[in-house]
């Protein structure tokens, strides 16, 4: 059924009066939702556009100076030059079968129990799109998060968008007298964090390797921040996209392995 003529225009009259009135009231209708103001633009616009106009030696973002894997590169081409049709299909929405299965099969080892493909294992556009669907998938009106500065720039937003508040605290370098400072000595103050708990904590997220410190937690570290976690029943965003990154001896611990953490953490890598 078609509106008659006269119906047409007073749809169209209203329509023009919505869009005066929304323009004579945009500043106010089109700005940031409230959950979103205060926050500080993306450290990546302000420094791209820094970089772009004075030409730097840029050292804030990997720029890889080498080529893609060519096994890679050349089986992207031979998909997107297939003439089979099933290669150009909408994929499993939670990652694709023979993906999750060698993601599950090289995890499992590391993680020292059996990953199940199909119910334990999701695949995002990267560690981004898991943080965002993470954070806004968990995270109430209200909710308190703890995250650990410095930190990746997107924890802050990512928690606000989901109307969750922010808890911060910050990683302290500790006296090392005459020695320099490394990573390892950016450390939490205990009585700091463990006050930061309480029954409205719904999740901590904790980056190891460090983005930007370059600290990899210590197990008793670890261990201090699952034992919160367990007392007052939080979940725990495990961002560990540079787990291959980890030199000098260290090794990566994944917090998901301490004892009674497995089901209260979501761990998440990059390729
Ligand atoms: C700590 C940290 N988490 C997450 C990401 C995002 O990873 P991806 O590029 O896979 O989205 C980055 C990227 O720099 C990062 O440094």
């Amino acid at each position: 059924m078609y509106p008659s003529s006269s119906r047409i225009l007073r749809s169209l009259i209203h329509k023009t009066s919505y869009i005066r009135m929304s323009s004579s009231s945009t500043s106010s209708k089109f700005c940031l939702p409230q959950r979103l103001q205060g926050s500080a633009e993306s450290v990546w616009n302000e420094y791209i556009t820094l970089a772009m106009k004075y030409q730097p030696l840029n050292l804030g973002q990997g720029f890889p100076d080498f080529h893609a894997p060519e096994n890679v590169t050349k089986a992207l081409a031979r998909v997107a030059q297939s003439e089979n049709p099933l290669l150009q299909q909408y994929t499993r929405g939670f990652g694709h079968m023979r993906l999750v299965k060698a993601l599950s099969t090289l995890y499992s080892k590391l993680v020292g129990r059996e990953i199940d493909p199909v119910s334990e294992v999701l695949v995002t556009s990267g560690a981004y799109e898991a943080l965002y669907a993470s954070i806004l998938g968990h995270v109430d009106e209200g909710d308190e998060v703890i995250i650990i500065e410095p930190f990746f720039d997107c924890y802050e937003p990512m928690v606000k968008m989901a109307g969750g508040i922010p808890k911060f605290i910050p990683l302290k370098p500790k006296d090392t007298g005459s020695a320099p400072v490394t990573s390892n000595d950016w450390i939490l103050d205990d009585k700091e964090f463990e006050g930061l708990f309480n029954s409205k904590t719904k999740m901590i997220i904790v980056n190891s390797p460090h983005n930007p410190v370059g600290k990899v937690f210590t197990q008793a570290e670890l261990e201090r921040i699952a034992e919160l976690c367990k007392k007052w029943n939080v979940l725990c965003i495990s961002d560990e996209v540079y787990e291959w990154l980890v030199y000098d001896n260290k090794k990566h611990i994944r917090i998901c392995t301490l004892p009674g953490m497995w089901d209260r953490t979501i761990t998440i890598g990059s390729a």
